[in-house]
């Protein structure tokens, strides 16, 4: 085979390959949610890898905020100590989050929390306040979740305190585990 023909080859080869590329950009596209879906509700998953001991990350779901927090020994030791200060400890409003996650640490793993991010008073976005012993929220303060509009507190597991405006835990969405590191929010677990 002469040269002329051997390149004439490889550029037919080339171009039909990044022709096959591109054509199905649409079609692998079409197998993802839309963007009209996950506003409707699709399950959203998330890599867990991607986060540090005690770091929170914010994603959306249904058009709200959904936080996933990896918490340290330390934060997880705290949900016992400020249990008499919570106004439900023991997750007793059922409608706050599924059965799997009526527990200490409302949640499947203990070392992973989900939750909504909105105050159960009037829906404002609760700040993560992980320090403790804060200036502003006191001495006994074990980190958790401030509201600012009213002063609302929560503990690392959204459960709320006594003596705040917000009458009920944060609520947790329904969610599972796909495999070890990655988490679905809006499917059951089974
Ligand atoms: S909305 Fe959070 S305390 Fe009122």
């Amino acid at each position: 085979m002469d040269l002329k023909r051997r390149i004439l080859l490889w550029t037919i080869g080339l171009a039909g390959g990044v022709g096959l590329i591109f054509g199905s950009v649409p079609f692998i596209r079409s197998l993802l949610p839309s963007e009209k879906t996950k506003v409707a509700g699709a399950p959203v998953s998330f890599d867990l890898s991607k986060l540090m001991p005690g770091e929170q990350h914010t994603l959306q779901w249904r058009g709200k905020p959904i936080w996933v927090l990896k918490r340290t020994s330390a934060m997880s030791r705290s949900l016992d100590e400020v249990r008499h200060e919570l106004r439900d400890p023991d997750s007793e409003v059922s409608s706050q989050q599924p059965e799997y996650a009526r527990n200490e640490s409302r949640s499947i793993k203990p070392e992973y929390f989900v939750c909504i991010g909105l105050c159960t008073h009037l829906g404002c976005v609760p700040t993560f306040r992980p320090d403790t012993q804060s200036q502003d929220l006191g001495k006994d303060w074990h980190g958790g979740y401030f509201c600012p509009c009213h002063g609302s507190k929560f503990d690392l597991a959204g459960r709320v305190f006594k003596g705040v405006p917000a009458p009920t835990n944060l609520v947790v969405p329904p969610h599972r585990y796909r495999d070890p590191q990655t988490i679905v929010i809006g499917e059951d677990s089974v």
